[in-house]
């Protein structure tokens, strides 16, 4: 469905971290997301230390909006954040999504934490939502799927990359994202995008895949429906 797409989970902002070198790569990454049927973007920067606060990320994101208003792209972005679970417990509380009780939370890529059930707990005791960003590409998953169905419960949400469904990360992580789809435990699709170039902003080709495995409408929330309720804090159902 052109233009009714949200991405949940993309590197647009310059020099945060490793996404845009600069502002017309930003705008040229969200023309290449406006071309794909994408309408609302969330900027996650990768948090890791307190290098940055969620204030400078908004301040980024006022920017970039103002830009794609006088460039006339048709993409809103808001502020949001990919924190890491090894940031310091006291700091995440405050990387949320649109300032929602949903937070986009990073593994390490080469195994799960052992604390991660601990910090994840405490994170969901103080009302937060945790959505865990690509279990799918994460080691120890794609090894034992059931590491991660064991650490989810109600108050948790996974995200899958829209790479890892069309195989361009190879075919481990792709059958791991079609186990997690299949077992529904997948609630968004996003693009984690960091340029214009490689990793980009699209979402439509993962789209029809997804369709084709779990079908035209349950897919459709993934791209749409769920991540319209993050935006405006709604429970996802
Ligand atoms: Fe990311």
């Amino acid at each position: 469905m052109p233009g009714r797409m949200i991405d949940l989970h993309c590197h647009i902002l310059p020099t945060l971290d490793d996404g845009p070198s600069d502002f017309e790569e930003s705008l040229e990454m969200a023309r290449i997301a406006s071309r794909d049927g994408v309408c609302k973007i969330i900027a996650t920067p990768h948090v890791y230390n307190d290098k940055f606060a969620i204030q400078d990320i908004i301040k980024q994101v006022d920017l970039l909006n103002v830009l794609l208003k006088e460039n006339d792209i048709p993409i809103s972005v808001y502020p949001g954040a990919e924190v890491s679970i090894g940031l310091d417990p006291a700091l995440i509380p405050s990387y949320t999504l649109n300032q929602t009780n949903y937070i986009l939370i990073e593994f390490p890529h080469n195994h799960l934490p052992s604390f991660a059930g601990k910090i994840l707990a405490w994170l969901i005791s103080k009302g937060l939502k945790p959505i865990i960003a690509h279990p799918e590409r994460n080691y120890s998953v794609i090894r034992s799927p059931e590491l991660l169905l064991n650490l989810l419960n109600r108050n948790m949400y996974v995200q899958v990359t829209a790479d890892s469904l069309t195989g361009d990360f190879g075919t481990d992580i792709q059958y791991c994202t079609d186990y997690l789809l299949n077992s529904g435990k997948v609630d968004f699709i996003a693009s984690d995008a960091h340029s214009k170039d490689f990793r980009i902003p699209v979402l439509s080709e993962a789209l029809e895949i997804a369709a084709t495995r779990i079908g035209r409408q349950a897919s459709q929330r993934l791209v749409s429906t769920n991540p319209t309720a993050i935006l405006t804090g709604e429970e996802i159902h």
